[in-house]
């Protein structure tokens, strides 16, 4: 027998002694360029630097907290002199995975993804100009961007600025919750409940595995579930009226500690998102069913069996990779100061 065929049975028989749960599926590679480590360190400090921002107030992390696993356990986000978005923020995890950005889909890679905020007037309303001004007058980031991109004529350049954010994202992975110990075999990591609502995942009554995919729980596509709002997500980003109302397939992982849920934040608690899906989504809520997918049906579950999916996605918690909140940032700002607005008397973080 020729050797790599014995090899091959060899493995087979390997493969067979492992406990198989047919669950271990490999994460895609990480996309982009490599991190290196002077690059995430600097990346990490300017995540959470409001000097980016042309008031000087806002840093990526008011919006994406380290302790809400990059969310901001709003509605929708905050933005500059407390504007209202249009959009819940969320998580960064294994956002390194993801073929497309926002809830619309509509930046291609991290890079893109973050020039959306920095230049949003709304948002940071950053000036290139200014910000790499502000970065070249304080030694430390100078310093920082020689190390950092020392082969190239010009380290400190606001494109850097966004490839040493993007290479900190890079590091945010989360792949080591209990569910992803169960799926390489301990089945002690998942208790009873979680395991039923690991099946009722993947069953075909629920259907939650059709679009939230293993491994990373979500997809590279954009689908109807019907959350009623008058935000058209895919159809207004890409200027396609027949694709409103589509919005990016969202990652459950850590989603225990995302709240609230959906492009708009409307559902409050995993609790009001699963009996949301147990009606068929926005069928009952008036939303055309024409824009709701035909996976998003009514499906028929006991109380107790909802608790048990509820538990499953509790599960998919993992912050490992979670960075440390510098207590100090080169410009010397305060990091995650709360922002106060003249137009109203209340403090918001
Ligand atoms: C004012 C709040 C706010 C600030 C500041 C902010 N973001 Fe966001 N972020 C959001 C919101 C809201 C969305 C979703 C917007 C949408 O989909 O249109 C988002 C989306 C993202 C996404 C896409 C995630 C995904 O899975 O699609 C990434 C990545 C991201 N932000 C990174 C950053 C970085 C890096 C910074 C700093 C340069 C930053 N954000 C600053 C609120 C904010
Ligand atoms: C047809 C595809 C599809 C199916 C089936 C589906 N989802 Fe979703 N899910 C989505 C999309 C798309 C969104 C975002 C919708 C929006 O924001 O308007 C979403 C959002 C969510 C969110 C909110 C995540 C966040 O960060 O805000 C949770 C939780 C969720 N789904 C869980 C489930 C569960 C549990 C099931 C099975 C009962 C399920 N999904 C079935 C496509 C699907």
């Amino acid at each position: 027998m020729h050797l790599s065929r014995l090899l091959a049975l060899a493995l087979a028989a390997a493969a067979c002694l492992a406990p198989a749960t047919g669950l271990d599926r490999p994460f895609p590679p990480v996309r982009g360029e490599a991190p290196t480590p002077e690059r995430v360190e600097l990346g990490r400090l300017l995540f959470f630097d409001p000097v980016l921002s042309g008031d000087r107030s806002l840093s990526c992390a008011h919006c994406h907290r380290p302790e809400l696993a990059f969310s901001d356990g709003r509605k929708t986000a905050l933005g500059a002199g407390g504007a209202q978005l249009a959009r819940n923020a969320p998580t960064l995890y294994n956002a390194a995975f993801k073929e497309s950005l926002f809830w619309d889909r509509r930046a291609g890679s991290l890079e893109e993804q973050a020039l959306g905020p920095l230049l949003a007037s709304d948002e940071m309303a950053a000036d290139p100009a200014v910000v790499v001004a502000r970065l070249a007058a304080i030694p430390e980031y100078a310093r920082r961007f020689e190390a950092a991109f020392a082969s190239e004529a010009e380290p400190l350049s606001f494109g850097n600025v966004v490839r040493a954010i993007a290479s900190f994202e890079r590091t945010l992975v989360s792949q080591d919750s209990r569910y992803d110990r169960f799926a390489r075999g301990d089945r002690s990591a998942l208790d009873a409940s979680e395991r039923r609502g690991l099946t009722l995942f993947r069953s075909l009554n629920t259907r939650c595995f059709e679009c939230h995919q293993l491994p990373t729980f979500e997809a590279p596509l954009a689908m109807g579930v019907g959350v009623p709002s008058s935000d058209r997500g895919i159809g207004g980003a890409h200027g396609r009226p027949g694709q409103d109302g589509l919005f990016a397939i969202p990652t459950l992982r850590n989603v225990a500690v995302t709240a609230p849920y959906m492009h708009d934040g409307s559902l409050a608690t995993l609790d009001e998102v699963v009996a949301f899906y147990r009606k068929g989504g926005g069928r009952p809520l008036g939303v055309e069913p024409g824009r709701i997918h035909e996976h998003v049906r009514p499906f028929d579950i006991r109380d107790d069996e909802a608790r048990d999916l509820i538990a499953f996605l509790h599960a998919l918690t993992d912050e490992s990779a979670r960075p440390e909140t510098p207590a100090a940032v080169p410009s010397g700002l305060p990091v995650l100061r709360e922002r106060r607005f003249a137009s109203s008397e209340e403090t918001r973080p």
